[in-house]
């Protein structure tokens, strides 16, 4: 029987609650399915801080780039903002991506059926909308050199670099190609190339890297005209290809389309090593403790591991046709509310959840 090795990391804040959901749905999982998991929990942002006195303890590091695959919920905590930026929770974040190369950032924005009345913007607009967010993850303004604040004459000035080289552009590029042939091989490339020369290598590069690929209709957007098309019209994209900082934002702003943050999960992947499963929220403190939480986010990004890293395809439907079931019979967590579904706190959800698995 196969047995998979998992890292969780739990991190801060509402991680924790969110995290015992996601491990509850792999136990059942594990029960119905010819698979057993090994989850090995290790500390990581300010929990790790506060024990170990930095983010993401070489221990940490080392389990990962061990483990078969890395669950992560959230890290994150106001109290951390006064501390020095090299161990704050969010650097942590960052090593872990660069340790483990984890390039390529899979943000899938889907909006599920009975959600659609949750979405900010009007039916007719979110309906059907279903794309992914392609986001470069280790490399751009995130991670350039130079960066840094000096005295500059008689003032501060802050500075950072957003540098990418053509290699990194092409990687990121050959995997939304993939993506894209097969779903509807449309990708719609977003940079900034009327301002920044960083965006014109790259506009240059996914076009050659595309080129290749005769069947793949390719298109360029700036990001501020991305911005308003995603919420004008966002069934016009299907794979949206972006570096870092864009990546970052747009996801973001694509995750409102579908209802709430608390719906979208992520994956970050590599070439050749275990790729980590995160949602693509943050920490909540203000919420944390409260069993209020939504662990939906949580529990796609679980059922993606299990797709992506695992090739457990009917595990990972499993997990989602129970969420759209629970969803469908108007069970809601706060941030998903509205006047007609029955509130429930996160720990329930999760109940629910697993008793449709
Ligand atoms: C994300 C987060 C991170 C990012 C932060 C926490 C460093 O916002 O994963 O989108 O900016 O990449
Ligand atoms: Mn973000």
């Amino acid at each position: 029987m196969k047995n998979y090795k998992i890292v969780l990391l739990s991190g801060d804040g509402i991680g924790p609650e969110i995290s015992e959901v996601s491990i509850r749905i792999l136990q059942k999982l594990a029960i119905r399915f010819d698979f057993k998991f090994t989850i090995n929990k290790e500390l990581f942002g300010g929990i790790a801080i506060d024990n170990c006195g930095v983010p993401a303890p070489e221990k940490t590091i080392q389990a990962c780039k061990e483990s078969d695959a890395v669950l992560l919920a959230c890290v994150g905590d106001n109290k951390y903002d006064s501390l020095d930026r090299s161990i704050r929770p969010e650097t942590g974040l960052l090593k872990l991506r660069s340790e483990l190369n984890l390039f390529a950032n899979i943000r899938p924005v889907k909006i599920r059926k009975s959600l659609i009345s949750s979405s900010s913007l009007k039916e007719e607009i979110v309906k059907d909308v279903d794309l992914i967010v392609v986001r470069e993850l280790t490399g751009g303004i995130y991670f350039g050199e130079p960066r840094g604040i000096i005295k500059a004459n008689d003032e501060e000035k802050g500075f950072n670099t957003m540098s990418y080289k053509s290699s990194e552009v092409k990687r990121i590029t050959e995997v939304a190609i993939d993506i894209a042939k097969g779903r509807s091989k449309k990708i719609c490339s977003v940079d900034k190339a009327n301002v920044l020369e960083v965006s014109q290598l790259w506009r240059d590069n996914v076009k050659e890297i595309i080129m290749k690929h005769p069947e793949i209709q390719l298109s360029n957007m700036y990001v501020d005209n991305a911005a308003m098309q995603l919420i004008k019209d966002p069934k016009q994209f299907d794979v949206i290809l972006t570096n870092n900082l864009f990546g970052d934002i747009l996801s973001d702003l694509s995750a409102m389309l579908t209802g709430s943050i608390g719906m979208l999960p992520s994956a970050s992947l590599t070439l050749k090593g275990p790729g980590v499963f995160e949602p693509v929220h943050g920490s909540a403190p203000d919420i944390a403790g409260q069993n209020i939480a939504n662990p939906i986010a949580m529990a796609l990004s679980t059922a993606m591991m299990l797709r992506i890293a695992f090739n457990e395809i009917k595990a990972a439907d499993l997990i989602e046709s129970a969420i759209d079931k629970v969803l469908s019979e108007g069970f809601r967590t706060a941030d998903l509310r509205d006047n007609t579904s029955k509130l429930i706190s996160c720990s329930e959800m999760g109940q629910r959840i697993i008793e449709e698995i």
